[in-house]
């Protein structure tokens, strides 16, 4: 199982604010912004490097820079898109794909709407955005689309994960690390995390 807890103090300290049901729209559009930039620093860690030669002022020296691996993005619509921002301030040079996905509120199961993807999608290794894990089903459709299109490298990044969604993604997807700031108890009857922070998208947008 490819979990990784990335419970990093200052993210576990925004986190509680933005589960918080008093944050309104703003600060939790900001807030959730921030830790997706903290956890892209984790998700990053393994980014293969090159040696290069710098001249500093005083001498030449041998140094490491990043080996230019392409990189994909790709939120899932909506509420991904609460992160993108976030990610793309460490890895600006990133191509950013969409997938809209939208769960049915009786079946629990995804629905497909839309599909954009960068043209080289063979090439590149995609980090795939959600903040939500709940059942899976929307983190583990958005994954097959892209394994379709050619994708080889995959990871996840989700805020909070419960154990359901964890395990689904994990079943279909066992190449594919989780990357999450919270593994919550479990889902209630209507599929939402327990205790969750509700539903991602109206938080963001501020519908309802
Ligand atoms: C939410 C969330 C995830 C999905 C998680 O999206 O943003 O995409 O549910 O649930 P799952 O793991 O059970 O599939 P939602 O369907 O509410 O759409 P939205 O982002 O457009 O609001
Ligand atoms: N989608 C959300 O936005 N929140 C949940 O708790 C579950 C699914």
């Amino acid at each position: 199982m490819q979990v990784h807890l990335i419970n990093h103090p200052l993210i576990q300290h925004k986190l509680s604010l933005i589960r918080d049901i008093r944050t309104g729209t703003k600060e939790f559009r900001e807030i959730l912004e921030e830790i997706a930039t903290l956890m892209a620093y984790e998700i990053t860690r393994d980014l293969p490097l090159e040696d290069v030669e710098i001249e500093t002022p005083v001498s030449k020296c041998h140094c490491k820079m990043l080996a230019g691996k392409k990189l994909g993005v790709v939120p899932i619509l909506r509420a991904g898109l609460g992160m993108v921002n976030g990610v793309l301030r460490l890895i600006p040079a990133a191509k950013v794909g969409h997938v809209g996905l939208y769960r049915d509120p009786e079946s629990l199961q995804p629905v497909e709407y839309y599909c954009k993807l960068p043209t080289d999608v063979e090439e590149r290794d995609f980090i795939v955005i959600d903040p939500m894990l709940a059942t899976g089903g929307s983190s583990a459709a958005a994954i097959a689309l892209l394994k379709r299109h050619g994708a080889k490298n995959i990871k996840l990044m989700c805020l909070v994960a419960a154990p359901e969604g964890i395990n689904l993604v994990n079943e279909q997807h066992p190449d594919v690390g989780i990357y999450t700031a919270a593994v919550d108890l479990k889902l209630n009857e209507h599929g939402y995390i327990i205790p969750g922070l509700g539903d991602a998208g109206d938080r963001i947008f501020g519908t309802k």
